[in-house]
């Protein structure tokens, strides 16, 4: 995990908050690849969700320092999109208007908008539904919706927040499928976070195992599985077990401590 393919890197960081008194992570250390996925799983609040803002420069850390392409983020990047786990749409506009925002946003001419997404609502098997609000739709398909808002900035780095936590098990399995399809056909490097090891494995090149908080890395594990995959390649491999197992074993202490 190092060389010259190392898109973002994470060194030595911290994010307090409240003055101090919280310390959401500590002395982070991570890298990640270009165009890989690193999965990042651990414990709620031990700061993932800090992390990601803080790497999409929403946020700066306390200390230490996170890197894109070799330069200090301080500011968000046009090169970055995040999906956010609740979506994150707006419920007064359609699915075209949530999914344009990002291009209105980076000023992108109005006329290119709908050349522009058009790809990615049919990749996710939105077409039909453009005109449609929110509230018409499954979260499933309202998920789709916030993937093609940042696909359709052509990011080269995809910050997945628990993207199909609040998914039924089915809905979620599903956008995992279509996600590595997609990965397939651009190449991205990502980082998403779950609270899911089975969607870790799935999905991940590797896994950073954080603790509880103060969240450090614990581990980082290598998924040893092809990047080209699907979902049933990898559950029905031995390696899937074996990680589940091993993750698993780290983990259940963590949790065991939090409850
Ligand atoms: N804006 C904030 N102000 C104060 N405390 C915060 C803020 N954001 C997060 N925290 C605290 O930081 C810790 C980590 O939060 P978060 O990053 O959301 O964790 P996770 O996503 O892993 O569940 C929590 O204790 C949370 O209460
Ligand atoms: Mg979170």
């Amino acid at each position: 995990m190092s060389g010259n393919d190392e898109k973002m890197r994470i060194e030595r960081a911290t994010r307090t908050f409240s003055a101090g008194s919280v310390v959401a992570f500590q002395d982070l250390d991570l890298c990640v690849p270009a165009n890989q996925t690193l999965c990042i799983v651990g414990p709620s609040g031990c700061g993932k969700t800090t992390l990601l803002r803080c790497m999409a420069g929403l946020l700066t850390p306390t200390a230490g320092r996170i890197l894109l392409d070799g330069r200090v983020v301080t500011a968000p990047s046009p090169a970055v999109a995040m999906v956010f786990q609740h979506f994150g749409l707006f419920p007064w506009k359609t699915v075209h208007e949530n999914a344009c925002y990002g291009l209105k946003l980076k000023g992108i001419p109005r006329s290119e908008w709908k050349a522009r997404i058009a790809p990615y609502i049919e990749l996710v098997g939105l077409t039909g539904f453009e005109h449609m609000y929110p509230y018409q739709l499954s979260g499933g398909m309202q998920q789709r919706t916030g993937l093609v808002r940042a696909l359709a900035l052509h990011p080269e780095v995809l910050l997945m927040d628990e993207p199909f936590g609040a998914l039924d098990a089915q809905t979620r399995e599903l956008l995992q499928e279509e996600l590595l399809r997609i990965l397939e056909r651009e190449r991205k490097t990502m980082v998403f976070i779950t609270h899911s090891i089975d969607e870790a494995i799935v999905l991940g090149d590797h896994i950073a195992v954080i603790s509880a908080r103060p969240g450090r890395v614990q581990e980082i594990i290598d998924v040893g599985l092809p990047s080209s995959r699907t979902a049933d390649d990898v559950r029905l491999s031995p390696r899937y077990t074996e990680l589940r197992q091993h993750i698993w074993g780290g983990l259940r202490q963590q949790a065991v401590a939090a409850a």
